[in-house]
């Protein structure tokens, strides 16, 4: 707590973590009082313009200041675990940024640290918090396009080789990445899949390395069948000139729904007159970003997340991603690198 009683917020690692920086400088109910990362320059660029804020090369120092509650850990993937663990140890709540770990193993080590020691761990998948997300979820949860039989998710990103390269050398390997395409760039949108479609039984993926000198892959390709025998496609990759689109497409045997990125593409449900259909692309879809993606007035990003989890501490509840929740992703993803190393099918026991 901080001598004003707001929640004392802090952000470990600069990159994305910036926008933690900056989702916690706007949020009325935390103070954010320090920054820590590796690199001084990082820390200076924050602490320079925020003199308010304390910098820290060192996390053990940022573990020592009796202000900070939450810390945002926003390190290279494979370092989460070892960090949000010490982080909680030392009596601190922590939101983890995605994927949060790059194995089960080290998502279960949160878990059990969560436990252990009674403080909160949130993890983030803002595309869940998308405008569009919501009368989609509602949609299918609600029966509305009937039974799911079908989805078809793509996501067509392009990352230039200097992406793979000096300060983010670990971009792309086994070891800190836990992969390529899939777990970094498409974990949203895997995240999304079984978020909407439930839990896949079993897949079978291809993967492979096109226009990049990487150790992992920059393509995913996957059928997944789920448990209600409802079947989905899943490709992922990095090296689609010039950058393309997210699509996102679920189909039941009562409607069909597209989306292209964040907006609505296609809305189309039985018993739903035109001007239902044209509202939504209206309020979900036409028209320029913002107006068309995000509700009026709602936020977007990152600051949902850091926001839930300051309210998750204060009213003392869970926040919106869970470790077992997180974990579900991570799942999927090293079954399909099993399937497609293996050249075989892949049971997913849940
Ligand atoms: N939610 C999103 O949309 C989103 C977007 C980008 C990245 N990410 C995730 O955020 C995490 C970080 O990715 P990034 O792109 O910011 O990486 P990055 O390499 O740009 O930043 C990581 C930072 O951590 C610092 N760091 C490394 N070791 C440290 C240590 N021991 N102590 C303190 N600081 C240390 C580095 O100096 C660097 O500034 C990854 O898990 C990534 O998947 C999420």
């Amino acid at each position: 707590m901080t001598e004003d009683n707001k929640i004392g917020y802090a952000v470990l690692g600069l990159g994305v973590g910036k926008s933690h920086v900056e989702s916690a400088l706007k949020c009325e109910k935390c103070r954010l009082v320090a920054v820590c990362d590796i690199k001084e320059e990082k820390v200076k660029s924050i602490t320079d313009k925020n003199p308010q804020i304390t910098g820290y090369t060192d996390f053990k120092e940022l573990l020592k200041d009796d202000r900070v509650d939450i810390i945002s850990v926003c390190l290279p993937s494979g370092m989460h675990a070892d960090y949000a663990v010490a982080a909680m140890e030392a009596g601190k709540h922590v939101l983890i940024e995605k994927p949060m770990d790059i194995s089960c193993e080290a998502i279960d080590r949160i878990e059990a640290a969560r436990l252990r020691t009674g403080k909160k761990v949130g993890g983030i998948y803002q595309n869940r918090n998308n405008a569009v997300m919501k009368p989609l979820k509602e949609a299918i949860d609600s029966g509305k396009l009937g039974k799911i039989f079908l989805g078809t998710f793509a996501v067509k990103w392009l990352r230039e080789q200097s992406y793979f390269e000096g300060d983010h050398s670990w971009h792309g390997t086994w070891s800190m990445d836990g992969g390529g395409s899939l777990i970094n760039q498409a974990v949203h949108t895997l995240d999304i899949m079984q978020w909407l479609m439930g839990k896949p039984v079993s897949v079978r993926s291809v993967t492979s390395v096109n226009n990049h000198n990487i150790e992992s892959e920059d393509l995913t390709a996957s059928v997944f069948t789920f448990e209600n025998g409802a079947t989905a496609t899943f490709l992922s990759t990095t090296c689609c000139y010039p950058g393309l689109s997210t699509d996102i497409q679920v189909y039941g045997t009562d409607g069909s729904v597209e989306i292209d990125g964040d907006k609505l593409k296609l809305w189309k449900i039985k018993g739903e007159d035109e001007r239902d259909e044209e509202d939504m692309l209206d309020r979900y879809g036409r028209g320029n970003r913002i107006a068309a993606a995000y509700e009026p007035g709602s936020k977007y990003g990152h600051i949902t997340q850091v926001e839930d989890m300051i309210n998750a501490v204060i009213e003392d509840r869970d926040p919106q991603i869970m470790p077992a929740e997180a974990k579900k992703a991570v799942k999927i993803i090293e079954a399909v690198y099993k399937s497609a190393a293996s050249g075989l099918t892949v049971s997913i026991d849940w």
